[in-house]
């Protein structure tokens, strides 16, 4: 793979919506799929309107602005994405739905395509396997939310190779962000460290202490942009639960138990901002 200038980016929800979007606006040419319309439309008006937006505030000139349009449309279906040298997938956190769209995908794309995941979890080695590519196969992790966030967390499977990779960097460069080389094992780096810190702090919840108390500790006393406990809405009570159970599972260590409040919490269908009620209401 020369250089990677078009690519198909599947699943346009924050995450995925947040990806087509940097890469739209650095001008290369990005196919959005969803396979629910509903959630395309949701996905690319969510786009527009946040470059429209940066445009206002004067952070994006109106002709970049413009061009991010131009290089972004919906894509019908997966064959669209036959010409794309790049496919990033941003769909549901599971192994088998995941598995079954990079199958399909491994069908349609030329043999020196490159696929990745956004996964934040699952081992980057075993989705690679389900493919005929696996050398062409690695984790490309965005932090939420992705227009905003320098870092890309990349994950090389056991097989992928040197130019995978380095197609891979070049990209994220030309993205402006900033890449770091993560072992493919459960948490990568930031979950592995983020996820047990802020179980922590629903321990301490648990333990009697006022999610403020706990938020305005971490935000005035380290100079976190956002405590714990608002992170932890902002990221998902199931996204957050369903980590902690697989770093305690893969690593077989106490440290990872998830917070039984945390548990009851997603149980109760509290399941952070995107509910409208976890550890604040919204
Ligand atoms: N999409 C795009 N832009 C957004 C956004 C979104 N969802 N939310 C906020 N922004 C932009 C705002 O438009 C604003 O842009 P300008 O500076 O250009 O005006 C900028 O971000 C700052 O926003 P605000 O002033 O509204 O609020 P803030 O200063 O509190 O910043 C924040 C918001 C950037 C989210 C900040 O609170 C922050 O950095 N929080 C921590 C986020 C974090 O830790 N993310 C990683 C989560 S872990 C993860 O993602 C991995 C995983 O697998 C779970």
């Amino acid at each position: 793979m020369a250089e990677i200038k078009s690519v198909g980016v599947v699943g346009a929800g924050q995450m995925g919506a947040g990806i087509a979007q940097v890469l739209a606006t650095a001008g290369h040419r990005t196919l959005l799929f969803d396979a629910s319309a509903p959630a395309l439309e949701k996905g690319l008006a969510g786009i527009h309107s946040r470059l429209g937006q940066a445009v206002e505030k004067g952070k994006m000139d109106a002709a970049t602005s413009e061009r991010a349009k131009q290089h972004l449309s919906a894509a019908g279906s997966l064959r669209d994405f036959a010409s794309c040298d790049l496919i990033i997938e941003a769909i549901i956190e599971q192994f088998e739905p995941k598995a079954a769209l990079f199958r399909e995908v491994d069908k349609i794309l030329r043999p020196d395509a490159i696929l990745a995941s956004n996964t934040s979890s699952i081992s980057i080695t075993r989705m690679a396997a389900v493919t005929s590519r696996p050398d062409k196969f690695l984790g490309v992790h965005f932090m939420n939310p992705v227009p905003v966030m320098q870092l890309v967390e990349l994950i090389r499977g056991l097989q992928t190779s040197d130019d995978t990779y380095k197609a891979i960097l070049a990209l994220c460069a030309s993205i402006k962000k900033t890449t770091v080389l993560a072992l493919d094992g459960p948490g990568f780096i930031v979950n592995r460290i983020l996820c047990p810190m802020i179980n922590e702090a629903i321990f301490l919840v648990q333990e009697g202490v006022a999610p403020t108390d706990i938020d305005n500790a971490m935000k005035l006393g380290t100079n976190h942009p956002m405590g714990p406990l608002t992170l932890a809405d902002f990221v998902g009570l199931d996204t957050l639960l369903y980590i902690l159970q697989l770093l305690h599972r893969e690593l077989g260590e106490d440290k990872y138990r998830p917070c039984p409040l945390l548990v009851k919490y997603v149980e109760a269908g509290w399941h952070g901002k995107k509910s409208g009620r976890g550890f604040y209401s919204y």
